[in-house]
């Protein structure tokens, strides 16, 4: 099996500490180490690192090396898209220098995984790996549901057909992405799960999927990587959720019976932190009177907080965000008013 880490998003959900320069794969953010270098170790005890290729855009070289270098994976492989053509197309080219590269077969297992995500404990994830990796084989197009809590449109949905011996579900339906409404529908039912963004699948899978819903990326897959990566700019922005998973017929889905968290705002990184015994996800110099359940996150500058509760405030070097908990989706208003003042 090859690993394939999508490390090329340039998310920005947890401004003003991820911003486009450095998105959240490079942020550390429990321990010392980065997200990206956390995926790479999940791995290691299931492929060799020469088995690992990283797929990112050329900004984020740099980031991507230094965090090999500081977890010991060296000789894990980089694959540059020339422009970012979000997840489908970059799944293409990473694929495909696994099989003229790294001389892969088109029958061999490949796991795709985002770089950003905290997922525990390492044992019950790979056991998880591991079966995928052999429904793959079989030809499966193979998703990781994780149990819906809340409505949240920043994920994806699966709907859960009948369950087969081997404990995968079939997929009967998925949506990528509802509006509120069809969330807090799927989030009422037991039938829908989170799609977790962790796929499996043989090239021949995924490329007879792409070929069969006719998608325009097809028509740019060159003999060789060098051709693809020529033809990679040419490639419809797409990603693998709208490109196969909302189409397949394919699609089998294995529960994650562990903790998993995408970390996508504030709101769920308080939840991954440790707290004091107030409640408080306190990182950096922060002095606290009187505050509760609050998250201060100072990254040079003194944070001093009294009587604060459910309050979040993140100070870097040139943005203090003061927010309430649970309201830290509109960070992405922030992001946009200020793209729009250029
Ligand atoms: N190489 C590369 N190129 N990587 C990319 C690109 C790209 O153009 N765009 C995104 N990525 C990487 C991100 O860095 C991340 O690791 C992963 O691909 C997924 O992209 P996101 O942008 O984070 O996707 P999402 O969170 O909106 O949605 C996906 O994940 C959800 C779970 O966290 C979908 O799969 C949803 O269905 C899913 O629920
Ligand atoms: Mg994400």
């Amino acid at each position: 099996m090859k690993v394939i880490i999508l490390a090329g998003g340039g998310g920005t959900r947890l401004f003003p500490l991820s911003r486009k320069k450095r998105p959240k794969q490079f942020l550390h953010i429990n321990q010392d180490k980065s997200l990206l270098a956390e995926t790479i170790d999940r791995f290691r005890q299931i492929v060799k690192v020469t088995d690992i290729v990283i797929v990112t855009g050329k900004d984020y070289l740099f980031s991507v090396k230094s965090e090999l270098a500081e977890c010991n994976a060296l000789e894990a492989h980089i694959v540059i898209e020339n422009e970012a053509r979000n997840t489908a197309p970059a799944i293409v080219l990473a694929a495909q220098y696994c099989k003229d590269i790294l001389n892969s077969q088109d029958d061999e297992a490949l796991f795709i995984a985002p770089s950003d995500h905290i997922i525990r404990p390492l044992k019950i994830y790979n056991d998880i790996v591991e079966k995928a990796e052999r429904e793959a084989q079989r030809g499966s197009f193979v998703a990781f549901g994780a149990k819906t809590t809340k409505p949240e449109t920043a994920f994806g949905y699966i709907r859960t057909g009948i369950k087969e011996e081997n404990g995968f579900y079939k997929i009967s339906g998925f949506t990528e992405k509802p509006d509120k409404k069809t969330a807090l529908e799927y989030t009422e039912d037991t039938k829908y799960f989170w799609n977790s963004g962790m796929f499996c699948f043989t090239w021949q899978t995924y490329y007879e999927e792409l070929q069969k819903y006719a998608n325009p990326i097809v028509k740019y897959i060159g003999n060789t990587y060098e051709e693809t990566a020529a033809n990679f700019a040419n490639m419809p922005g797409i990603s693998i959720d709208y490109a196969v998973a909302e189409k397949t017929q394919r699609g089998v889905m294995i529960p994650l019976d562990l903790y998993w968290n995408d970390v996508g705002s504030w709101d769920a990184l308080y939840e991954v932190l440790e707290k004091d015994s107030s409640g408080n996800a306190v990182k950096g110099d922060c002095i606290r009177i009187n505050c509760n359940d609050s998250l201060l996150w100072s990254q040079s500058r003194l944070i001093a907080g009294i009587g604060l509760k459910d309050i979040m405030v993140v100070e870097t070097d040139d943005v203090i965000l003061v927010a309430q908990k649970g309201e830290s989706q509109y960070v992405r208003e922030i992001v946009n008013t200020l793209k729009a003042r250029g």
